[in-house]
């Protein structure tokens, strides 16, 4: 492996944190305390060309390495995980779905749109009984000759009401179970196309986190994504990608957390001298700097797996469980140096820490990338 980053790589998460520091820091605190999804930042970021990195561009995406979207997401993520979420599943599951498995008349009418900003995209997986138990999807989509009959309810969609475009998983064959589940390219605005309640969410509070429900959608037969009976694998395989974007963003949450807390402890001063030089606050400082230079070598080294080809399930389940257990651990410990300030919305530690934690929830809890991993261990 050699992490050796380009002067490419290096421009491009210059220009995030760039981004990041005077474009998503000044609203970020009056955006996670009203909700508010942050449109004019994810038109800049379209325009920056972070929204498609990897795709294809013949479709209008950038045609870089994931080792180059890992950096953006942790730039990106030090500051807003709300601003970094809806880049992570614009990317990674939205455009690299599309990207990898759609076919060229797809491409054409929807990704070229996703990759530059102009529309965004939801991916819709979950449904009130189907978070982790993937495969008991109850949305139907009935074959009806050139099109399907979609009916159903999708839960705790990243992008629900602002997205135009939606990747919706649904059953079209019980008996086949898995092998029966299919993936669409859903527009809003389609009759039956209702958009649910809004989440009123712990974190990522700028993100907009919606139930859908449809209702007898038509979806006409050519917005099916791959082969008859693919969805469940293109959700699988989807996700596998994603997981590694969620992954940088835990990452990117524990170096903002960390960041802050070794800053202010230079600064505080307690029993006469400033609180780093009590080794009390050293030693968590010490603590932090080391997983997150661990997670950092498991995120680069399930990014670079992608890059070269080789199998990213286990390495990118692994990252994700990793980092987003250390973004959990650095921000507790980032708000406890901060003391009182730490509970206060203008410290930025108290966020960060309420973002960390749908690190280790969505794109598959924790307990599922430990089934990931360990079936992939005992199967070899
Ligand atoms: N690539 C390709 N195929 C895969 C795969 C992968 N990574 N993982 C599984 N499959 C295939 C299997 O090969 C199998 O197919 P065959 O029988 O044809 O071989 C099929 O999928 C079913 O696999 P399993 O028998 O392993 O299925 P399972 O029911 O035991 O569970 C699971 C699999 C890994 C637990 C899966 O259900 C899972 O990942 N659950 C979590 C779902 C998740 O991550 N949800 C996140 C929602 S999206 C989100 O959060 C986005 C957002 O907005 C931020």
């Amino acid at each position: 492996m050699d992490f050796g980053l380009t002067e490419e790589h290096l421009m491009i998460r210059d220009a995030a944190r760039d981004f990041a520091r005077t474009e998503l820091l000044p609203g970020v605190i009056e955006r996670d305390t009203h909700q508010r999804f942050p449109a004019e930042q994810v038109k800049k970021m379209g325009e920056l060309g972070f929204l498609g990195m990897m795709a294809d561009p013949k479709y209008g995406g950038g045609g870089m390495d994931t080792i180059s979207y890992v950096l953006v997401m942790e730039e990106l993520s030090k500051i807003d995980a709300s601003a970094s979420v809806i880049v992570s599943v614009n990317n990674s599951l939205v455009c690299w779905g599309l990207d990898t498995y759609g076919n060229d008349a797809q491409k054409e009418k929807y990704l070229t749109k996703l990759t530059t900003g102009e529309s965004i995209g939801a991916f819709c997986l979950s449904e009130p009984e189907a978070g982790s138990d993937a495969t008991s999807q109850k949305t139907t989509a009935i074959d009806k000759g050139d099109h399907y009959v979609l009916n159903g309810t999708k839960n705790w969609i990243t992008n629900g009401s602002t997205a135009d475009y939606y990747l919706v998983i649904a059953q079209t064959d019980r008996e086949k179970k898995h092998r029966g589940i299919n993936a669409f390219i859903v527009e809003k605005g389609w009759d039956g196309f209702e958009i649910g309640v809004k989440e009123d969410k712990l974190g990522i509070r700028g993100s907009d986190t919606h139930s859908l429900i449809f209702n007898d959608v038509k979806v006409p037969k050519e917005n099916r994504i791959g082969e008859d009976g693919f969805g469940f694998k293109f959700a699988m395989k989807t996700l596998s990608g994603g997981r590694i974007g969620i992954a940088a963003q835990a990452l990117g949450i524990a170096s903002g957390a960390y960041e802050l807390a070794r800053d202010y402890s230079k600064v505080r001063k307690a029993f006469g001298t400033e609180i780093c030089n009590h080794q009390a606050i050293a030693f968590k400082l010490a603590d932090m700097y080391t997983n997150i230079t661990a997670a950092r070598h498991m995120v680069m080294q399930s990014a670079w797996d992608k890059d070269m080809g080789n199998n990213y399930d286990v390495s990118g389940a692994a990252a994700k469980l990793f980092a987003s257990q250390v973004a959990m651990e650095t921000s507790v410990e980032a708000v406890q140096i901060h003391g009182g300030n730490g509970y206060v919305k203008e410290y930025h530690v108290e966020r960060l820490m309420r973002d960390a934690k749908i690190t280790q929830i969505y794109e598959g809890t924790s307990e599922i990338q430990k089934i990931v991993i360990s079936r992939a261990l005992l199967r070899d």
